[in-house]
């Protein structure tokens, strides 16, 4: 505890703690407030509540801080590798050389799935989204692996689960993908690392090996280092709150899943490429678009720019530009849809509008346009930041769970009509 906050009302003062995280973050404990003073508070969207104490992620909007137990983002995403991020995510420090590599062992041995997941695959029409696919696949899990319905089983079954999801996550996803183009699927490689095992999955047929371009995989495992953690964002406080039911880890990933699927979440790296698609369709007229998201009558908005958060610029972002500029340069991609991109970026980052507001490219309008460069379908796109975001929900599930965090169950004001007597039907 670090001080003390006085509410006033209505002539009564109530005392509230004051506690404080490692990095000097300071925050008001208003969890006695009701019981002295039948207040609650009020904060739609969260956007000034912190929901928990954390100590896997610390995020710093105003500097462009980011760092996964202590670790600089810039750190890991140039010297780490996904595997081992994760690992340092869930389990809470870097592994050494004989831990990760057992780690990275399990996971190589648990990529396979049961035959009889094709029989929920072949349900799926080919119109389906790859994001419902990939929930419903995880939910799925639950029936083929039923003991890992019950989260307080042993320490040694739970993390035979976290095993079995990171390891299949990505044969699902490429599944959904296969099942949407009508090819037949193709069995994951365990001489592969992970990454270039995922492109085998995407890109291989059963006939033909498709050749992994190391280029294209070392971008892909930067990608997913990026994304795999983000405190308390909209997905990842879905997994927390549907965990804290005591719903099982994969019921809470698969909802996770389905909140990283909207637009303004994780269905922002595909709905960029849409919109520059769109801009490039109607002429490429860039001051057009810019005014259309300046227009409150108007309710498009410049996909890949704001943050929550991050209010002077997102760090994710300045690494996956470098590396955006690296990997076209590499591939030697040209693409008008790109010529687009830095258009915007130019006209948007000098913008008053955007400028008074602090809207910077965020780390989707970049992902964006490396998925596309790398070969990703775009509806795609958002089931990448899913694999990224896999070991980040993980970790934030088990440590709800080992904090023995209470259901989640917010309040609310309510401003519907007074009581009133039922009316019948023929009176109405
Ligand atoms: N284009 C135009 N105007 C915008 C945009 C945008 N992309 N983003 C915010 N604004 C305006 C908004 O209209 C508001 O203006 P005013 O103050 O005049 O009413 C002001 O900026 C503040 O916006 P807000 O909606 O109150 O901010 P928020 O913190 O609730 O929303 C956001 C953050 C990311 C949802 C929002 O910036 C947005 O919709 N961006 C586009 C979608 C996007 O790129 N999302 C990916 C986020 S990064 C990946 C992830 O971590 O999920």
């Amino acid at each position: 505890m670090s001080g003390k906050a006085e509410i006033k009302l209505d002539g009564n003062s109530y005392e509230l703690p004051v506690v404080e995280g490692t990095e000097n973050e300071k925050a008001v404990d208003i969890g006695q407030l009701r019981a002295q003073s039948g207040l609650i508070t009020i904060d739609p969207g969260y956007k000034n509540t912190g929901a928990t104490k954390s100590a896997i992620t610390f995020l710093d909007g105003e500097k462009g801080i980011l760092r996964y137990r202590g670790y600089p983002i810039e750190e890991l995403a140039d010297k780490s590798s996904f595997l081992e991020v994760s690992y340092l995510l869930i389990f809470g420090e870097l592994p050494t050389a004989a831990e990760l590599e057992s780690f990275q062992h399990e996971i190589t041995n648990h990529t396979l799935i049961h035959e009889d997941f094709h029989k929920i695959l072949d349900g799926f029409p080919s119109s389906a989204h790859p994001m419902g696919v990939l929930s419903s696949m995880v939910t799925a899990m639950t029936a083929f692996y039923p003991l890992s319905l019950d989260p307080n089983r042993s320490w040694d079954e739970v993390k035979m689960s976290i095993i079995r999801i990171i390891a299949k996550l990505p044969t699902f996803a490429a599944w959904a993908y296969k099942n949407k183009i009508g090819q037949p699927v193709v069995y994951p490689k365990n001489n592969l690392d992970y990454c270039s095992n995922f492109l085998h999955l995407m890109f291989g047929l059963p006939s033909t090996d498709h050749v992994i371009d190391p280029v294209v995989a070392n971008a892909l495992d930067k990608l997913l280092i990026l994304h795999a953690d983000h405190e308390q964002n909209c997905s990842t406080s879905t997994v927390r709150i549907v965990g804290s039911s005591q719903a099982s880890l994969y019921a809470s990933l698969s909802a996770g899943i389905n909140a990283l699927w909207g637009p303004l979440h994780g269905g922002a790296n595909s709905a960029v490429i849409e919109m520059l698609e769109a801009i490039k369709e109607d002429g490429g007229d860039i001051n057009k678009w810019m005014n259309k998201a300046k227009d409150k009558d108007d309710p498009f908005r410049l996909m890949g720019f704001g943050h929550r958060v991050y209010k002077n610029f997102d760090p994710r972002a300045r690494i996956i530009k470098k590396a955006a500029d690296e990997v076209l340069e590499s591939l030697g991609v040209v693409d008008p849809v790109l010529d687009i991109a830095k258009g915007l970026e130019e006209v948007a980052l000098n913008d008053p509008y955007f400028v008074e507001r602090k809207l910077y490219p965020n780390v989707d309008f970049y992902s964006g346009i490396i998925y596309r460069a790398l070969g990703i379908p775009t509806d795609m796109f958002t089931v990448m930041f899913a694999i990224g975001r896999l070991p980040g929900w993980i970790a934030q599930w088990k440590e709800m769970r080992e904090n023995k965090e209470p259901i989640g169950r917010p309040r609310q004001v309510y401003t519907g009509a007074n009581q009133r007597p039922y009316v019948d039907i023929n009176k109405r």
